[in-house]
């Protein structure tokens, strides 16, 4: 089995991606690493410590990121975020904290060990800030090319942006560090708008798992009802909620989901399209290209992996 780490800014869909990997027998999930964005550091980490405990999993380790994008010296959960997400990231639902600790090693150390550790063998799925992987790039660019492969949910290239009409929320919490990352030479693929959006899930789907009776299928369908309610006030047309965060875990899992283009990809640091994700012109004739950006995706057969997958783990 494949090692995979989350990155996670843990709101609703996070947590979706969480239960959607413990779900996943090719992979086991050796840890969870914080970063900000439905919420601060320190809230995501307490969701992903609750959450996996109440999936049934409290081996997964948590651990600490950075608070904070590269370039600036705060961080504050915007109202419009909180309102898709809930104040506490997960859709209002009270669920009991966890019983076990943080862990005292960073995510920047953790991955860096991972990284050398199981090289190949290792998945990186950031589905928040980069600002994490741009700390490890800074820190020792090696490590993370020795990634066997990263998939990131974030950007759009097609489409247009849930923050403005260009970006994306991920990227623009922290263009330099997505920046930094398609720069880096590493192998990237980017989950970003363009398909996400294209896999929505509604209140058919969350009723199978409050109908299963058990504490985690209550947890998901209350807390994945609010961010379908949310999606409703904010774009009826879509008629659900978008899946981003658990299609960028399938992908990674399962590659052939997703068709992708190859293409050297840059984010745009000035100007009001900061944040936009777009092809790098310098490089459009580079043969080597260091980005893989879906534009299609099987919608059904992931569907249908998310139903079954989550759908077992809540029925414990
Ligand atoms: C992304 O932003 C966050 O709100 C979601 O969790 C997802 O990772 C979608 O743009
Ligand atoms: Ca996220």
């Amino acid at each position: 089995t494949k090692k995979l780490i989350l990155d996670l800014d843990t709101g609703i869909d996070d947590s979706l991606a969480i239960a959607y990997a413990l779900g996943s027998p090719e992979v086991e999930l050796i840890g969870i690493t914080g970063t900000y964005g439905n919420v601060t550091v320190d809230l995501g980490v307490r969701n992903s410590l609750a959450v996996t405990e109440l999936l049934g999993h409290p081996e997964v380790p948590v651990y600490p990121g950075l608070s904070h994008p590269t370039t600036r010296d705060g961080f504050a959960v915007s109202d419009s975020t909180a309102r898709i997400h809930g104040y506490n990231g997960i859709g209002e639902v009270e669920i009991p904290d966890a019983s076990r600790a943080l862990q005292s090693e960073s995510a920047v150390d953790f991955i860096i060990d991972a990284a050398n550790t199981y090289g190949d063998d290792l998945i990186y799925v950031p589905t928040g800030a980069l600002t994490n992987i741009a700390a490890v790039l800074a820190r020792d660019p090696q490590a993370v090319k020795r990634i066997g492969d990263i998939t990131i949910m974030g950007g759009a290239l097609t489409v247009p942006g849930n923050v403005n009409a260009w970006t994306e929320a991920n990227i623009s919490q922290d263009p330099e560090a997505a920046d930094a990352l398609f720069r880096s030479g590493a192998q990237v693929t980017m989950i970003g708008l363009d398909v996400t959006l294209q896999t929505l899930l509604t209140k058919r789907e969350t009723a199978k798992w409050r109908a299963l009776d058990t504490s985690a299928g209550r947890f998901l369908a209350d807390m994945t009802d609010y961010y379908i309610g949310a999606y409703g006030r904010i774009a009826p047309h879509l008629g659900g909620c978008g899946l981003h965060d658990p299609l960028a875990v399938a992908a990674a899992i399962d590659p052939s989901l997703a068709t992708t283009l190859p293409i050297n990809m840059m984010v745009d640091l000035e100007g009001p399209t900061r944040g936009r994700t777009i092809g790098d012109n310098t490089r459009l004739n580079d043969p080597v290209k260091t980005a893989r950006v879906a534009v299609g995706v099987d919608v059904p057969r992931f569907l249908d992996e998310f139903m079954r997958r989550i759908t077992a783990l809540a029925a414990g």
